[in-house]
């Protein structure tokens, strides 16, 4: 297998895997063992993974929980540990968004299920259209000062959300963000690509994309039936979303790109993810050792200009 590569969040020091892993549905949800959890998590960090991404709604923080306990067993140095705050935690009404409030209540609880003192980075897991966007920046801040936070960042926030943010922050001499967290995949492009990766670019943030195989559509393994056992036979109205569109249709044709470069499509799509511009990480998720080998193994395929002209035509840039 190739060597794992390694790349900085947009202009900062830390530097994270171009493959990282999340535990999105899985850790906590669809894998409630501690040891398949741990063997997935350990696998990943001796391929060279270093960056893990959770969020505090992940099985509603069982994810923290068990994912901690794994990473507890590996150097915290060697880890970029990121979760998130936004969405509701409970039916409390403070037990949820961007203000100061629920947001330092959040990382100290995140902290304890994680078992560790400190996040890499704190992502806003959405924009709060309620909270005004200077309690939050000024909340960062503040926990980036007392060394809970060492970044912060930002989840599908649009380009104008992103550009105030920085305004702000720079207005008071505070941190902005480092990172944005948006949905990136062959299926999903016109955001990022017409509005969040230059209002990243220019304000020096990294981008590390979610749901790079559309939630294993891209895999082909839904072809033709939904298999037992897998993400979208679980989750209805994911299965709904993705089969409304030609998703399935262009996952199948994209074969032929990919029996050429002698790789699988998960692998294609993975490879290109990780090549467009501005990707710092491209956040698996993975519920077998099997999968993560395979995935990883996009390490080795470079995206040549026949298989990108290809795959541009197969699933443009504005057909989403
Ligand atoms: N910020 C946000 O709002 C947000 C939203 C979603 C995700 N995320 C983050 O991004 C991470 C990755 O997203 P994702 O899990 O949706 O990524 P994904 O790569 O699009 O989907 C991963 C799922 O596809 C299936 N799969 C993966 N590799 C496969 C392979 N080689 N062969 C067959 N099936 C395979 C597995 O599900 P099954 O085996 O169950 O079918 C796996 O859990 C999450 O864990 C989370 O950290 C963030």
């Amino acid at each position: 297998m190739a060597d794992m590569t390694y790349r900085p969040l947009g202009r900062c020091g830390t530097k994270v895997s171009t493959l990282s892993l999340g535990g999105w549905t899985t850790f906590g949800g669809s894998i409630t063992s501690e040891r398949t959890t741990r063997e997935i998590l350990h696998a990943a960090f001796d391929a060279g993974v270093n960056f893990f991404d959770i969020a505090d709604v992940y099985a509603l923080g069982a994810a923290e929980t068990i994912m901690g306990k794994a990473l507890a067993a590996l150097p915290r140095h060697h880890l970029v540990i990121s979760s998130k705050c936004f969405w509701p935690m409970s039916q409390d009404v403070n037990d949820r968004g961007l203000s100061r409030k629920h947001i330092v209540e959040s990382v100290e609880r995140s902290l304890q299920r994680i078992g560790t003192d400190y996040l890499d980075i704190l992502f806003c897991h959405r924009y709060d259209e309620e909270t005004p966007l200077e309690e939050t920046v000024r909340a960062m801040e503040d926990l980036i000062r007392q060394g809970k936070l060492l970044y912060w960042g930002t989840s599908e926030w649009t380009g104008a959300q992103i550009r105030e943010a920085h305004a702000i922050a720079d207005r008071r001499n505070a941190y902005g963000p480092q990172v944005e967290q948006p949905q990136y995949n062959l299926l999903v492009r016109d955001k990022v690509e017409g509005d969040v990766q230059p209002a990243a670019e220019d304000h020096g943030m990294g981008l590390v994309v979610w749901s790079p195989l559309a939630s294993g559509l891209l895999t082909g393994k839904y072809d033709d039936a939904v298999p037992e056992d897998t993400r979208l036979a679980r989750i209805e109205w994911l299965r709904e979303q993705l089969f409304a569109g030609e998703g399935r249709e262009k996952t199948k044709a994209m074969k032929a790109t990919a029996d050429r470069l002698g790789c699988t499509r998960t692998q294609l799509a993975l490879a290109w993810a990780a090549a467009q511009p501005g990707v710092s990480s491209v956040i698996l998720g993975a519920t077998s050792i099997a999968q993560l080998q395979e995935n990883l193994g996009a390490l080795e395929v470079t995206v040549d200009d026949e298989a990108r002209a290809a795959l541009d035509d197969l699933f443009p840039a504005s057909g989403n």
